[in-house]
């Protein structure tokens, strides 16, 4: 029970220290971090610091180049053939949150190395 928690403060932390780092966030920005933290950062960004392997791509504002937001916010909402949809989980204000946040993180993304 207690050893299932390591891993997730441990991202919490990597979440918050590497985005604090670049930049102040908005109050739209820090509800993102959190919801990212809490559903996204166990596929999307590097949890174990012996891996570099994550289990979905790494999420940075590189994703949402080239106007992709509307993409990938659908995505998100509905998911992909190795993701889960978060439709019915999140408002749209909330999936608005968490690509406001991820455009806060420089490329590649958030890795064990950027701690
Ligand atoms: C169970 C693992 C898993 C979880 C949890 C997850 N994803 Fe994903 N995600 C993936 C995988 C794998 C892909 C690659 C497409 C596929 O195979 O479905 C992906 C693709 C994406 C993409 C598309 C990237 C691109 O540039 O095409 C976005 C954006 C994304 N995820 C955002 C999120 C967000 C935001 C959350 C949290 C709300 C989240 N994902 C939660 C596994 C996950």
């Amino acid at each position: 029970m207690k050893r299932g928690l390591v891993p997730l403060v441990a991202a919490m932390a990597l979440f918050s220290s590497a985005a604090g780092a670049q930049q102040a966030l908005t109050d739209s920005q820090k509800i993102g971090q959190r919801l990212a933290t809490q559903h996204c950062g166990v596929c999307h960004f590097h949890i174990q610091i012996n891996s570099t392997a994550s289990y979905g791509p790494l999420l940075s504002k590189a994703n949402f180049e080239g106007g992709r937001d509307a993409e990938l916010k659908g995505v998100i909402a509905n998911g992909g053939p190795n993701m889960p949809g978060f439709k019915y989980m999140f408002e749209p204000a909330e999936i608005d949150a968490i690509v406001d946040f991820l455009k806060t993180v420089n490329p590649p993304g958030l890795t064990a190395e950027k701690q």
